[in-house]
């Protein structure tokens, strides 16, 4: 069977994603519909299918990738693990201030990160284990060449790089190296993740090993990865974007101006803010601790990228905040101030951990809706949150947690930046 990428190589399949792709009446149209449609242009129904599958997988990827998505094509498993646009631009930002000038980007995808390398003005070799992975990485990179002036290099291989002579790259002029290794088991298998970092393809281990050969290495690792599994003398930045945890990644001393260590990068909206902890000297030093202190007028839950990176005590000491219980990442004061790296709430009330005493505060504040956040007790949110019975027309937030080793529930309101 040809495979979905291939039919929309070539024509038909390629005039009629392009065709489709941007008719805006598609979006009124069921699948079936659209099949029909064409059908009656003289697709076949193997054509048929794979367009209407791009044009489902472009819309998908215009959440990571913005409009730049529609003149892409993609695979199932390569939107899944595609790099968000943004943090790929960080990406490909510090492989050009280095100096880079041709990067082999291995395991490469649909090429999420290479275009970003491209667009940097990089030589770009990628590979790709996968047939269609890498005519999808090829093409992407065609289109992306295509609008501008003077497009470097961009060459995409099928190989395994695990067997790939890595060290001998630098004979057609390679002088950095980015590695996204696959984490999961794969669509197929049920898209499992894969935790440990030696059985990840490539391995970290086996990318590591090509520093012998390199000095600029970055590799995007699994954000739950153990501080101790990583090398002490890189830098390891955890990244989110709009609140959520997108990825960690790893760079070599010369890809990492601002030395060994951890780092939180934090994106919202168009702009990029990084946190770092000047305690922190290798990747793997202990996470320093924050001082603890009683629960002031407002409290203040870390962005994920702070919290896992351990630079909680960085943010503690800019808002001039403290934890309310050891080791449980919640800040306080009287006053915070707005920061990019944490969400702020206003303190109403503490009480009990318990759906009655919660209920009680939240109809006396006449609150009708709630988030519930839970940080340091062992609870179902969502549970919570329908044991509560409530018909008020204001919003709060309940936060459970511990103060003072005694589990609570904290009512309080988000404070809007
Ligand atoms: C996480 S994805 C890369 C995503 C890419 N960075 C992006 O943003 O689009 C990992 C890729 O590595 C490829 N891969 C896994 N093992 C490989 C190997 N031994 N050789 C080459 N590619 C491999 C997979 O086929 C998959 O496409």
């Amino acid at each position: 069977m040809t495979s979905p990428i291939a039919l929309v190589l070539d024509s038909p399949g390629a005039e009629l994603l392009a065709e489709w792709d941007t008719n805006p009446e598609r979006h009124s149209m069921s699948a079936f519909e659209l099949n029909a449609a064409l059908r009656t242009q003289g697709a076949s129904a193997e054509v048929a299918a794979a367009v209407i599958t791009q044009c489902e997988l472009r819309d998908r990827a215009e959440a990571k990738l913005g409009p730049l998505a529609r003149r892409l094509l993609f695979t199932r498993d390569g939107i899944e693990q595609a790099t968000r646009l943004a943090v790929a631009t960080a990406h490909a930002q510090r492989f050009a201030a280095s100096g880079a000038h041709t990067i082999a980007d291995l395991g490469c995808g649909n090429g999420g990160d290479s275009l970003t390398f491209l667009l940097a003005g990089l030589n770009v070799l990628a590979v790709d284990i996968d047939p269609d992975a890498a005519a999808a990485a090829r093409w992407n990179l065609q289109a992306v060449a295509a609008t501008l002036p003077t497009p470097p290099d961009a060459t995409v291989i099928e190989a395994d790089v695990t067997i790939m002579d890595v060290p001998g790259l630098a004979a057609q002029g390679v002088d950095a190296i980015f590695a996204d290794p696959a984490r999961r088991t794969g669509a197929a298998k049920g898209s499992a993740r894969i935790l440990s970092p030696e059985q990840w393809s490539p391995s970290l281990p086996t990318v590591l090993s090509w520093r012998a050969s390199y000095e600029r290495i970055g590799i995007k690792l699994a954000p739950g990865i153990d501080h101790t599994d990583l090398p002490a003398d890189c830098h390891a930045q955890w990244a989110s974007v709009d609140g959520n945890l997108v990825e960690a990644a790893l760079w070599t001393p010369a890809l990492a101006p601002e030395g060994a260590g951890r780092s939180a990068l934090v994106l919202r909206g168009e702009t990029t803010h990084v946190l770092t902890d000047p305690q922190i000297h290798e990747a793997t030093a202990p996470v320093p601790q924050a001082p603890t202190g009683a629960l002031g007028a407002m409290i203040a839950e870390p962005d994920p990228a702070v919290i896992r990176s351990g630079t909680v005590r960085a943010l503690a000491e800019e808002l001039g905040a403290h934890l309310i219980s050891d080791k449980i990442a919640y800040l306080s004061g009287d006053t915070l101030p707005s920061t990019p790296f944490a969400a702020r709430f206003e303190v109403c009330e503490v009480v009990a951990l318990r759906p009655k005493a919660i209920t009680a505060a939240l109809r006396a504040m006449d609150v009708g809706q709630v988030e519930v956040k839970k940080r340091g007790a062992d609870l179902d949110p969502a549970a919570l949150r329908s044991a509560l019975k409530l018909s008020g027309s204001q919003e709060a937030t309940v936060i459970a947690t511990r103060i003072a080793g005694r589990h609570r529930a904290i009512i309080a309101r988000r404070v809007r930046d």
